[in-house]
């Protein structure tokens, strides 16, 4: 392929987190719209960066992409959907050829929702790319609600990561500009307790999942909970936005660990069923209680659809949670496997000033 072929009339390069929900988004319908609102936080060191480039080219096919440096096909399927959502938004992008180049800084399979991620910071270059082109400039806010919509049509979870800190998507009327179209940010004053919180996955079970979120969003369809679970959802996220205004600490576990039993409940009551926590995954919920118990400690544990359990703690108290990872919880990791993660920031765009090949 020589050179001139490959001409980037533009670029645009992000890095975009995953997060972790603490209100789930678990059952969807129309075009990608959730049945429930959910709430997240945003990763700090669990990204994908993504970096879109417009090749000028007349036979070059609409995309290509390629992951950690390899072409890749797998996500063919999902990226050329996501692409047709976009056209939609903007057809300036259409009979363009893109080269899409993606990598995570975190191991597939650990349990880190990469879709996220992925298709947020995608999102992200192709808002960046069209509005370039566009006489029409959107302000900060305009921008990312576009990027969260976007998102959201490649992935439903994807629409909370424009943003750091929290998040919220699904209309509620709780939260003044909430949408089931795109997700908003949490503006208001969340107690201090819960300003830094850590979350450290310990992986128990790498292995490749054995549904995807798609299909397990599917099993909502005639779930015979489905109508009280909505319910639950909005309920459990007034009691989370209260507990997150007044530092009730023992309210937020109680929140969190709920929606977490009740989301792998709902998968081990469909039809077909679903069993994706492991031996290990109760053992280690199972210590994590006890634990709290015994020493009083702000600790929790949410679940993403996988065996991988995820400790929720303030910063404060990390040498404490070390302790007990190390002296009794790896023991039911895989290989001893632990990602150390926390409340993220949010996204950053990569300009030739800041940009780090
Ligand atoms: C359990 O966002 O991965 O992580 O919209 O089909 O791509 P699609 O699903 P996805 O579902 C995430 C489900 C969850 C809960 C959550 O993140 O809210």
């Amino acid at each position: 392929m020589n050179k001139q072929e490959e001409k980037i009339i533009r670029k645009a390069d992000w890095t975009s987190p995953s997060n972790i929900a603490f209100i789930k988004y678990w059952g969807k319908c129309g075009n990608q719209l959730p049945s429930n609102p959910s709430l997240s936080m945003s990763l700090k060191n669990s990204t994908t960066r993504t970096i879109v480039s417009v090749i000028e080219s007349r036979d070059k096919p609409a995309f290509q992409f390629f992951f950690e440096g390899f072409k890749e096909s797998t996500f063919d399927k999902k990226i050329d959907l996501f692409l047709k959502n976009a056209y939609n938004f903007f057809p300036s992008l259409q009979n363009k050829s893109l080269k899409i180049e993606s990598c995570n800084t975190f191991p597939h399979s650990a349990g880190i929702a990469s879709s996220a991620s992925a298709m947020s910071s995608l999102a992200l270059c192709i808002c960046e790319i069209a509005e370039e082109k566009s006489s029409n400039y959107l302000n900060d806010a305009e921008f990312y609600r576009k990027a969260s919509e976007l998102a959201r049509l490649g992935s439903g979870s994807a629409s909370r990561s424009v943003y750091g800190g929290f998040s919220t998507w699904g209309k509620t009327s709780l939260l003044e500009n909430s949408s089931d179209e795109w997700a908003t940010f949490l503006d208001f004053d969340i107690h201090p307790v819960f300003s830094k919180l850590n979350d450290t996955i310990l992986i128990v079970s790498s292995e490749p999942k054995k549904i995807s979120s798609s299909e397990g969003h599917q099993l909502m369809n005639n779930h015979p909970y489905a109508k009280e679970r909505f319910k639950l959802a909005h309920k459990n996220l007034e009691c989370l936005l209260k507990a997150f205004q007044s530092g009730d600490t023992e309210e937020f576990i109680r929140v969190i660990e709920n929606e977490a039993l009740g989301l792998h409940s709902l998968m081990m009551s469909s039809d077909p069923a679903f069993i994706l926590v492991k031996p290990h995954t109760l053992e280690i919920i199972n210590r994590i209680i006890d634990f709290r118990k015994k020493t009083g400690l702000f600790l929790c544990f949410t679940l993403d659809a996988g065996p991988n359990v995820h400790l929720i703690y303030p910063d404060s108290i990390k040498s404490k949670i070390t302790d007990i990872i190390n002296s009794e919880l790896l023991a039911f990791c895989e290989n001893r496997k632990v990602i150390w993660d926390e409340i993220g920031e949010g996204p950053v765009r990569f300009t030739s000033e800041n940009v780090k090949i």
